[in-house]
């Protein structure tokens, strides 16, 4: 079956999700394609039927998917559609993330065709102690661009992902919830442009007579902030994350590679590519 649209729904404070699923829809194909960016507030959720694809991207965050973004994709319906669930981890693990992706999408009215757990650049990665830098690089992308020519065929075949397949336990492991802010703005440096506002995607951070205030117990700690600070303003604070960075940038520095579920069919692509 050719899909109708191809929705890309994603979650992605600091873009190695969306770029996974962005990489993923395209190998999908279809004939039009739709971007649901939840990543700073709740979707406009279109009406979704049977002949579209949603590929639904999210980053995984101890394990789990982030509160917010499950909390934004309970707004939608998926009234039968097929779903690709897509999580990207920091090359640490992604423990019970990819079965609660499976799982919420399953409640929500989509039916899964395949999954994956892909590695993105960690969040808490810098030049100092570099985590997945650069990831996901052109052959995470490529492969991901595979996964979605694969998905296809599944799709086309009427064949739907047996759940039981994906790793992860349940009841899923207990989820992170932060109570207190990771980041800061050294009012030396800021320039007052509002970019660390406007990227955070649970509004933790406020313009306050053009200096940026933030709110102690909302931060999810993303780093989309850091991230997104034109002139390096906006730092790490918490010296848990500190500490947090050098233990991962230390244990976690061998490659992991992309998971596929069902794997994929490497022959099929080895014999497309010689013809
Ligand atoms: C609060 C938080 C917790 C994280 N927990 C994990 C984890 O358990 N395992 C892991 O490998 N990476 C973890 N990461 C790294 C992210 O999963 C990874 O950087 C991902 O690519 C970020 O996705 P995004 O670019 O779409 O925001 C965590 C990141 C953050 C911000």
């Amino acid at each position: 079956m050719e899909p109708k649209t191809v929705h890309s729904v994603f979650f992605s404070p600091t873009g190695t999700s969306r770029a996974i699923a962005l990489a993923t829809s395209r190998g999908m194909g279809g004939k039009t394609e739709a971007l649901l960016d939840m990543t700073c507030k709740a979707p406009e959720p279109p009406p979704f039927s049977k002949k579209d694809v949603v590929v639904v991207g999210m980053p995984v965050y101890g394990g789990r998917l982030p509160q917010a973004a499950v909390e934004r994709f309970q707004s939608l319906e998926g009234k039968g559609a097929p779903a690709v669930a897509v999580v990207v981890y920091g090359n640490r693990a992604y423990e019970d993330a990819l079965a609660e992706l499976c799982d919420l999408c399953t409640a929500q009215g989509f039916k899964v065709v395949s999954a994956a757990a892909f590695v993105g650049q960690h969040s808490f990665s810098s030049k100092e102690l570099p985590i997945a830098h650069g990831r996901p690089d052109g052959r995470d992308l490529g492969r991901a661009e595979q996964f979605g020519i694969q998905a296809k065929e599944l799709l086309g075949n009427n064949r739907f992902l047996d759940l039981e397949k994906v790793p992860g336990d349940r009841p899923y492991k207990p989820a992170m919830s932060p109570s207190v802010a990771a980041t800061a703005t050294d009012p030396e440096i800021c320039s007052q442009c509002g970019a660390c506002a406007e990227s955070c995607p649970v509004q933790c951070i406020e313009m306050e007579s053009g200096m940026p205030q933030t709110w102690q117990d909302r931060c999810i700690w993303c780093m989309a902030c850091v991230q997104r600070c034109p002139t390096g303003a906006r730092k790490i604070v918490l010296p848990k994350i500190y500490e947090s960075a050098k233990h991962l940038h230390t244990h976690c520095q061998p490659r992991k590679e992309p998971e596929i579920f069902p794997a994929l069919q490497t022959a099929l692509f080895d014999t497309q590519s010689e013809k």
